[in-house]
């Protein structure tokens, strides 16, 4: 059932060509230059007419939510709050009616995210879902929603299931642009274009990267600490980094956005100390770089994640994995994959149990 693989993991890594591409399957539609969402067709005047959207999740879901706020308001210029779950419950927040609420849950069954979204229902707002789990409870108490369909998810550290929210996030935040006229006809159609890429261009990232990843692991094995910086998109999938390295290698991590780093982290920074740079948002380039000299004035080593032939980048870079360029707003579901690798193979070398990490459970079903 692992299909060879010999973790969930890592078979679930390399499964996204296949379930991000099943995410997009009759809803991109390259030729008619259009995207169709089902789930959510009946309510797109709400949406059109929502002066903000608050999203509510957990964890992984949580960043997933965190990329979509950008890809949202970029896109279809709605503002978006993003909230955690359990926080968002307990606040007495202010939502009611004409407001959206979106929770995003692998599961579908996690208990924040659910009394979150009862919270919000019980006000008025209008409550919408992005789940993976069909029959779910969030699936169910929505009124509307997307599902992921990345297919079932087994490691505990959730990958595939990531990449298929921001698929669906940029899929409405496009037909919501589109909808409401921030983007022509033809700003879609370049969009759309790109978006059908990214299966092939995921493809490439795991063919030709997944052996440096694995030497790279070999030399980090041991750091105690680790940090990982990224700005605008990739500043979510700095957290998403950390994360998944903190939950299944037990190192300790924190992502920041990159120019946060000065206000604090900086004084953690030394000779021991890996510096993981998303450098692959293109206009943020000439920021990213003053931040990596920055960390390598004091030492820290550099490992960037970065576009094709960034030689600025490459250059200032201990290590560097190279992906291809894509739209600055779709660069997040081809940076995280190398993370998910450098975790992956880290936490094997350390011993770990990859795809059940102790304390941790698939769903959090307690508050
Ligand atoms: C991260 C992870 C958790 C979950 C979180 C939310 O790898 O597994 O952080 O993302 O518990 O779970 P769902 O998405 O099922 O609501």
């Amino acid at each position: 059932e692992k299909a060879g693989y010999p973790h969930f993991m890592l078979k679930e890594i390399f499964e996204q060509p296949r379930s991000i591409a099943d995410c997009m399957r009759g809803r991109l539609n390259v030729e008619n230059n259009s995207i169709q969402l089902g789930g959510i067709e009946d309510v797109m005047d709400d949406l059109v007419n929502a002066k903000r959207i608050v999203i509510a999740a957990c964890g992984t879901s949580w960043h997933s939510g965190l990329v979509g706020e950008y890809l949202f308001e970029y896109l279809a210029k709605t503002p978006v709050e993003v909230e955690y779950a359990s926080e968002f419950r307990y606040r007495d927040p202010l939502v009611g009616e004409g407001d959206v609420l979106l929770v995003i849950s692998q599961s579908g069954e996690t208990a924040d995210t659910i009394a979150a979204l009862r919270e919000a229902k019980k006000r008025g707002a209008l409550v919408l879902g992005i789940c993976n789990v069909v029959g779910s409870t969030i699936s169910r108490e929505t009124e509307a929603g997307v599902f992921t369909h990345a297919g079932p998810e087994i490691g505990v550290a959730s990958t595939k299931a990531f990449t298929a929210q921001v698929v669906v996030l940029t899929m409405m935040a496009l037909s919501l642009g589109k909808r409401k006229g921030v983007l022509s006809q033809d700003e879609m159609s370049k969009f759309i274009k790109e978006l059908s890429k990214i299966p092939s261009k995921v493809e490439y990232i795991l063919e030709h990267n997944d052996e440096s990843i694995q030497k790279m692991a070999g030399l980090f094995t041991y750091a105690p600490n680790f940090l990982y910086l990224g700005r605008s998109y990739n500043f979510p999938v700095a957290l998403e980094g950390a994360l998944k390295l903190k939950e299944i290698s037990y190192i300790h991590a924190e992502g920041y956005p990159a120019a946060e780093m000065k206000h604090g982290p900086i004084a953690l920074i030394d000779e021991m100390m890996p510096v993981v740079v998303i450098a692959a948002t293109d206009h943020t380039n000439e920021k990213m770089i003053s931040n990596i000299e920055e960390v390598k004035a004091r030492k820290g080593r550099i490992i960037s994640i970065m576009n094709d032939e960034n030689s600025d980048v490459m250059d200032l870079s201990e290590f560097h994995i190279s992906i291809p360029t894509t739209n600055d707003c779709f660069s997040p579901l081809l940076t995280v994959i190398p993370l998910q690798l450098l975790s992956y193979y880290i936490a094997v070398n350390r011993g770990c149990n990859v795809d059940q990490p102790r304390n941790l459970a698939k769903s959090v079903t307690v508050e």
